[in-house]
């Protein structure tokens, strides 16, 4: 990253779920300090457990875009045009907007502002709050490498980062921003099976939890194709083959392989708006 370009404030729009995983993380990593850091939401009550938890500034969309050089959109993309005329008057070359809305397009974005400041759009997850988050990262025609660079850092703060062609968005969607949802059910399966076979629910819970996080640690640190590493697990006529068995009866490549495809769709659809 330039080391030239050191945005001072930043904003967060709509900070909901992901737009608190966001501050969460700033805040702990100190990426950005409190003072730097403005908020906002719909409702008074939310600003207010803003404040109170992160010790930030909340106010109006347009006031807080008007104090900001970074600002990241993380409304609902069927609001995504509502709040970006309502933001626009604030917007320069020298604002950088990094938009976290599932769908909503670089185009669409570059037609809402009329162009007026560079753009990153950015796809993270939730786990980002205790900075093992997923984040793919692109640019609009007007943001320059810096501008990526930034938001890459940003989020390399918070877990990994890919920057990526704006097309493979959805799916990424699909896939890294909706799978903690996919992978919690899985974990919660994966106790309720140790509870089945008596294990107390709550060891059962650490158990499954700790063997999901060991073994994406192993096919990150190791390289390996999971398959290869599923080899490894599988003993000749031991117990996990049986296991495997029943996953393969039940379905279960299909079925995952269809809930991404299904998420996919549906973020290409939600950022149908216009
Ligand atoms: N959740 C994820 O894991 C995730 C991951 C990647 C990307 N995203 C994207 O992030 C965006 C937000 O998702 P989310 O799950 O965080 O939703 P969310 O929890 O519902 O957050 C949306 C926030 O927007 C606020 N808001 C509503 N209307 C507003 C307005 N007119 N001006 C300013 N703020 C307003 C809401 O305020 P109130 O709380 O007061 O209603 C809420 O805090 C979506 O576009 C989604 O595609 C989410």
């Amino acid at each position: 990253m330039s080391t030239s370009y050191n945005p001072k404030r930043i904003s967060i729009i709509g900070a909901g779920k992901i737009g608190e995983a966001i501050i969460e993380a700033m805040v702990a990593t100190k990426f950005y300090k409190e003072p730097h850091i403005t908020a906002t939401a719909r409702s008074q009550k939310r600003m207010n457990y803003l404040e109170q938890t992160f010790g930030i500034k909340t106010t109006s969309n347009a006031e807080a875009a008007a104090g900001s050089d970074v600002i990241v959109l993380a409304v609902k993309p069927q609001l995504a045009q509502k709040v970006i005329n309502e933001i626009t008057p604030s917007l320069s070359k020298s604002t950088l907007l990094i938009s976290v809305m599932a769908g909503i397009t670089l185009a669409q974005i570059d037609k809402w502002t009329g162009s007026k400041c560079p753009v990153v759009r950015a796809m993270p997850n939730t786990p980002l709050r205790i900075r093992k988050g997923m984040t793919a990262l692109c640019g609009s025609l007007t943001a320059q490498a810096h501008h990526v660079g930034f938001a890459e850092a940003m989020f390399n703060t918070m877990g990994r980062t890919l920057v990526m062609d704006e097309k493979l968005f959805d799916a990424v969607t699909g896939l890294s921003a909706s799978g903690p949802a996919f992978i919690y059910i899985m974990i919660e399966a994966l106790a309720e099976g140790g509870v089945k076979a008596g294990i107390p629910r709550h060891l059962a819970t650490e158990l499954a939890a700790q063997a999901c996080l060991g073994s994406a640690s192993m096919v990150l640190e190791t390289g390996k194709h999971p398959a290869v590493l599923k080899d490894e697990v599988t003993t000749p006529a031991g117990c996990t083959i049986d296991g495997i068995l029943k996953l393969e009866e039940g379905g279960i490549r299909v079925t995952l392989i269809k809930a991404v495809e299904e998420a996919a769709i549906k973020a290409k659809a939600l950022g149908e708006v216009e």
